[in-house]
């Protein structure tokens, strides 16, 4: 099973991908996870994206596919991928259709979680408080939803065009937003 999840920033990507990861076992790879890894690392590539990532930006497209699909093609040849937070942009997507489809790794199904904004606000308000993130400060909070409604946002109608894309309702608890998601993925097991 190959899923992409496509959502605003707080909506719960990473909450829903770890419980698919253990009903499905195939591997959640989330792109945020692997460039604050870098950073963490001080890597050549965490010391560009630094800056990015610190001020809710997005990285530059090359580099994010550079550390993204080493795991997407492995996770491919082991049953599949739960891909959180790439691709973001058109451009992106269409470059990772590219390298892809070829090697029967593009997207099967895309899933978007609708949150309205307020409430995206007060989710992140109450991780910030737990986790300590560099990018949940409330002004990078507000600028990383920008960013998402202006560039990402759109990547839903590209996936519409392609009759892959279901919308999941994600206002209500875990639990519920879980019980939706399953709804659409277990038939595909
Ligand atoms: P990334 O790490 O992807 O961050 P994000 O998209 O901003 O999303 P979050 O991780 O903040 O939220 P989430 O949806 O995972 O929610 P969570 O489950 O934690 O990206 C970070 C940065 O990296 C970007 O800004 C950019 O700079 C860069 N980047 C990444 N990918 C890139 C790309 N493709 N191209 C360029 N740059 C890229 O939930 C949030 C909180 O809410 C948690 O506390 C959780 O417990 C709680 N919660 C979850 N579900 C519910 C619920 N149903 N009800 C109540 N609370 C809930
Ligand atoms: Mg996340």
């Amino acid at each position: 099973m190959r899923v992409l999840l496509v959502a605003p920033p707080g909506a719960g990507k990473g909450t829903q991908a770890a419980r698919m990861e253990a009903r499905y076992g195939i591997r959640h790879i989330s792109s945020g996870d692997l460039l604050r890894a870098e950073i963490a690392a001080g890597t050549d590539v965490g010391r560009v994206a630094k800056s990015f990532v610190d001020a809710g930006d997005l990285v530059p497209d090359d580099l994010i596919m550079s550390i993204v699909s080493g795991p997407v093609l492995e996770a491919v040849a082991n049953g599949g991928y739960i891909l959180d937070g790439y691709p973001r942009t058109v451009a992106q997507a269409e470059a990772a259709y590219v390298v892809a489809e070829p090697r029967g790794a593009d997207a099967q199904v895309v899933l978007s979680f609708a949150v309205d904004d307020t409430e995206l606000l007060r989710r992140m308000a109450a991780r910030a408080a737990a986790e300590g993130r560099a990018d949940d400060t409330d002004e990078v909070i507000r600028h990383r939803i920008e960013v998402y409604h202006s560039v990402t946002e759109p990547l839903l109608d590209h996936y519409d065009g392609r009759g892959i894309h279901h919308r999941i309702d994600a206002t209500g608890t875990p639990d519920e937003v879980t019980a939706a998601v399953f709804a659409v993925l277990d038939p595909l097991r």
